[in-house]
């Protein structure tokens, strides 16, 4: 076999064997296939895009590459989310405790920020003490004892993807569904747990701008998983604006911190816009797996991939149990007990205040009486990566105690002079900047166009 050969066929519009994509990413993996070579064949799948049977050929591929965790040593239906990232998406620290309340186990494998997207990893170490480099037998011992472990994705699992994933970034070719369904599924059938949520993010801070896109990306995601024989499910979610009011590490764990906080969760979310998204898309995601993890416990994981149709006639019954377990504080108390069994200072959960939060706060003001009608959620992102919150390149230090506070959501009224965001800068030399950048973020109208953005933030439900 040859590179060239396999490039000119893909290039040409012909389907790849297993062998053929095999002799690709095993001789890129192993530096025998030169960047070059690499490149072009990304750029003729970014083209010519690849089939089902293709997709799920690469998956297996970058999934065998490296490590595979094995989770039999845990107890009970293991349960995974992964998100396709976005601008002040904090999910993980609401969705996880919460379904480790609900009798769910979550070995939960998380990565760190690049670019305008933030990861889980920068925000964990806003706490004192939080150790992410747990060793198998502890990330294991801790699922078991307290129902959920959080540690950073080894080096090893899925190693053809990241070296992959790194040449797609220098070489436009990451946004291509197939190379993107492919990279995310090689990394969750590593992570070896038993059921897959899939939050795909579609819009302005998203990989997918559009719906369609995002739609195929879930369809194309879901399919490779069920074919794995993991049941997996997907939710398509608005990334037009950020997920919630905080944008920034420390600001999104005191978030998160919050919404596990609430008391009367209905009441929180009435005339709190940016909250309500947040609540729902958890919410939401929460139920998904609850579901399918109290159906495979049930029936068993092999009948559940069969048939892993939910009972939407419960939805409500299950919905309203997470919202339970957010007002009885027993989300709250198991974000605690992950805190301190991996080394960290759990005060800083019961007293979020003492997240650090930089000094400088400076409002950004609307320039005109109107709607807010339109926002770029990658520039909100990048204003964070500004202010020194994200990660330029892989090797930047971050500062975690910058960030955004957004006050106003799509569809909702401003007032000139009044602010409809705050930054949260530590050097003043960056503030000009970052609130330039971030008024550049927003459009503001007379007419409303953006009326449609105060419904749900789900935009498709149960893929
Ligand atoms: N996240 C990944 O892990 N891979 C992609 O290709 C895109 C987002």
């Amino acid at each position: 076999m040859r590179a060239y050969d396999i490039i000119k066929k893909k290039r040409d519009g012909g389907e790849l064997d297993e062998a053929e994509i095999r002799f690709i990413v095993d001789g890129f993996t192993a530096g025998e296939i030169p960047d070059y070579q690499m490149s072009a064949w990304l750029m003729a799948v970014y083209y010519m895009g690849m089939s089902a049977e293709e997709t799920v050929a690469l998956t297996k591929c970058m999934t065998e590459s490296g490590d595979r965790l094995d989770l039999s040593g845990i107890k009970g239906v293991k349960a995974d989310k992964h998100s396709t990232g976005g601008v002040g998406d904090k999910t993980s620290f609401i969705v996880g405790p919460l379904l480790a309340a609900l009798g769910v186990p979550v070995a939960k494998m998380s990565g760190r920020g690049l670019g305008h997207t933030g990861g889980t990893i920068d925000k964990l170490a806003c706490i004192p003490g939080f150790n992410v480099e747990l060793s198998k037998e502890d990330f294991v011992n801790n699922v078991n004892d307290i129902g959920m472990a959080i540690a950073s994705q080894t080096g090893n699992l899925a190693p053809a993807d990241k070296k992959i994933y790194a040449l797609r970034d220098v070489t436009a070719t990451v946004d291509s569904i197939p190379l993107i369904a492919s990279s995310i599924m090689s990394k969750k059938l590593a992570s070896g747990a038993d059921i897959i949520t899939l939050d795909v993010k579609c819009g302005s801070g998203a990989f997918m701008k559009d719906y369609q896109g995002a739609l195929v990306l879930a369809k194309t995601m879901t399919d490779i998983g069920r074919m794995y024989g993991k049941p997996t499910h997907a939710l398509v979610t608005d990334m037009d604006e950020p997920l919630g009011h905080m944008v920034g590490n420390s600001m999104e764990l005191k978030e998160a911190v919050r919404v596990l906080s609430l008391k009367d969760v209905r009441s929180a979310v009435a005339g709190d816009r940016g909250l309500a998204r947040l609540v729902e898309v958890c919410v939401k995601l929460i139920t998904i797996e609850l579901m399918l993890a109290e159906k495979a416990v049930k029936m068993g994981i092999a009948a559940v991939t069969g048939d892993d149709a939910l009972e939407t006639d419960k939805i409500a019954e299950y919905e309203a149990r997470v919202i339970e377990a957010i007002e009885n504080g027993s989300g709250l108390k198991k974000l605690s007990e992950v805190v301190e069994r991996q080394g960290g200072d759990a005060s800083y959960i019961f007293e979020p205040e003492k997240l650090v939060v930089a000094p400088i706060k400076v409002p950004v003001n609307a320039w005109e009486d109107g709607f807010l009608t339109a926002c770029r959620a990658d520039e909100v992102g990048m204003t964070n990566l500004i202010l020194g919150g994200g990660r330029a390149t892989k090797e930047s230090e971050i500062d975690v105690s910058v960030g955004v506070e957004i006050l106003k959501c799509l569809g909702e009224p401003v007032k000139k002079g009044e602010p409809f965001a705050y930054i949260y800068a530590a050097d003043e030399s960056k503030v000009d900047e970052a609130v330039k950048r971030l008024s550049g973020a927003y459009e503001i109208s007379a007419v409303n166009t953006a009326e449609h953005k105060l419904t749900t933030p789900v935009v498709k439900e149960y893929i």
